[in-house]
């Protein structure tokens, strides 16, 4: 496995691949890597040519308040799952080259950065477009990998990519979780043991939804309560209940829909979601009452 510290190398390694017609698949993440990180990595491995993952904490994506500085850096285990998993490269761009003094561009993908994270963090989708853009532009991927944990990040991945002609396919990759059921994320390592089974709420409210839904229930406002009662453990953020595609409020649950879950537990921010589609999951011939 190889690491690659500048953009100028990193462009030059993938126009190589290129030319000898190999194809490349490319991971972003921040580092901190986990089995999450680890799924997106084996597929890559498994579907092209070369892998490349990407390690950088992004500053852009973070509000002045928020733990840019506190944000776990792991490189060395990072390094050691990433050569497991197939990876060719680790890109690891310095901070100042990413962003010199100047730097003036930033991706808005509208509509779609709207809801959900984006009313409590504000400018964090900007961030997470203009990095990707950029990190697109340097690895020059044929295949990007990214999670469903982070679903309205993927739908917004997408439409930039389809938008701008960035040539690059976006694959969702499914939410890994604990034993436990806890979604899988770097800012876990923030929970103490006693904020773990509180934590557990997001993931046991899905869970709850999800089995109603399968019953045939269809009205968003018994979804909502059913997730906001499961949830009391925690301080919830949102609980939306969204088209899966557009990210737009739904009145009635119809086709392919987003139920998407924040809250705040001590020093972490935890999310979770559930996707369902109705048009595979016909409702029971008898209706409900
Ligand atoms: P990061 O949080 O490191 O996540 C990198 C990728 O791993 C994302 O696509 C995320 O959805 C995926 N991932 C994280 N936890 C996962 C889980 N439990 N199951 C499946 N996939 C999981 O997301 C980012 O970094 C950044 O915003 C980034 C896209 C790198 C831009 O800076």
């Amino acid at each position: 496995m190889i690491l690659i510290r500048t953009k100028e190398a990193m462009r030059r390694w993938s126009l190589a691949q290129k030319g000898a017609g190999k194809s490349i698949g490319f991971v972003p993440t921040m580092g901190a890597l986990h089995e999450g990180h680890a799924s997106l990595m084996r597929a890559s491995a498994a579907e092209n040519d070369v892998s490349v993952v990407s390690i950088f904490v992004n500053p852009a994506q973070f509000a002045p308040h928020e733990d840019f500085d506190a944000y776990p850096r792991t490189f060395e285990d990072d390094a050691v799952l990433s050569e497991a998993c197939g990876m060719t490269v680790i890109y690891a761009p310095e901070m100042a080259s990413m962003y010199p003094a100047g730097y003036a561009t930033y991706v808005t993908v509208e509509g779609l950065s709207e809801g959900l994270c984006s009313r409590t963090r504000p400018h964090f989708f900007r961030g997470v477009a203009t990095v990707v853009a950029k990190l697109f532009n340097t690895v020059l991927p044929d295949r990007a990998y990214f999670g469903q944990k982070d679903a309205q990040q993927c739908a917004i991945i997408t439409r930039m990519a389809a938008d701008l002609d960035m040539g690059v396919s976006i694959v969702e990759m499914p939410i890994v979780r604990e034993a436990d059921g806890l979604a899988m994320s770097s800012r876990n390592k923030y929970l103490s043991a006693e904020e773990r089974g509180p934590a557990l709420s997001l993931s046991r409210a899905l869970r709850e939804a999800e089995a109603l839904l399968l019953s045939g229930e269809r009205r968003v406002e018994a979804i909502d309560a059913c997730i906001r009662g499961h949830m009391a453990p925690v301080k919830i953020d949102y609980v939306e209940i969204v088209h899966a595609e557009t990210m737009k409020p739904l009145q009635v649950i119809d086709g392919p829909v987003l139920i998407a879950v924040a809250a705040n537990m001590g020093r972490a921010r935890l999310i979770d979601n559930l996707k369902f589609d109705t048009a595979r999951h016909p409702q029971a011939a008898v209706a409900r009452p």
